[in-house]
């Protein structure tokens, strides 16, 4: 049972270049195919996530939120990319679990980030969505 919101994503009238790479193939920033930036989101994930968010994305009960099935993960793309560039310091309701904690700004490159959020999203129940590097400079501060 996940639930998938759709807020946060183009409703709202949020100004955006209204290009999206899983709608418009012909965006092709680094790894050309899904296939390819989910193997290599991968790899960034058991070096720079697994260790707080665990290897299933199961979080840590009270400490670290799950990426697995989040809710919260999963309504507003522009925001997960955001949280993995630049860290997160506050107060998040995931699953109706609030975590009061901080997540460190990892610094990773902005294809590590497109490449590792596309991985997360194909995984454990979340929404498949694609992330490219383009997404990630726009949002970068
Ligand atoms: C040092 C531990 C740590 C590492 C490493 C880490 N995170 Fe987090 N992450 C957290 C914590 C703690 C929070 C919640 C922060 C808060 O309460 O404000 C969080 C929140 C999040 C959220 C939003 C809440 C949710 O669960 O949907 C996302 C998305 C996320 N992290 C993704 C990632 C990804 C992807 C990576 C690897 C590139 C990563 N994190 C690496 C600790 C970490």
């Amino acid at each position: 049972m996940v639930a998938r919101t759709p807020q946060g994503e183009t409703e709202g009238g949020e100004p955006s270049s209204g290009r999206d790479a899983d709608q418009d193939p012909s965006i092709v920033d680094g790894p050309s195919s899904r296939e390819h930036r989910v193997a290599l989101g991968a790899a960034v994930f058991v070096e720079n996530c697994a260790s707080c968010h665990q290897g299933e994305g199961q979080g840590i009960e009270g400490e670290v939120p799950p990426l697995a099935s989040s809710d919260f993960l999963n309504a507003d793309k522009t925001r997960a990319i955001e949280i993995v560039a630049n860290g997160l310091d506050g107060v998040v309701v995931v699953n109706g679990h609030e975590f009061a904690s901080r997540m460190p700004a990892l610094g990773l490159s902005d294809d590590e980030v497109a490449n590792v959020l596309t991985y997360v999203f194909q995984q454990w129940g979340n929404s498949a969505q694609v992330v490219t590097a383009t997404e990630v400079r726009a949002v970068r501060r």
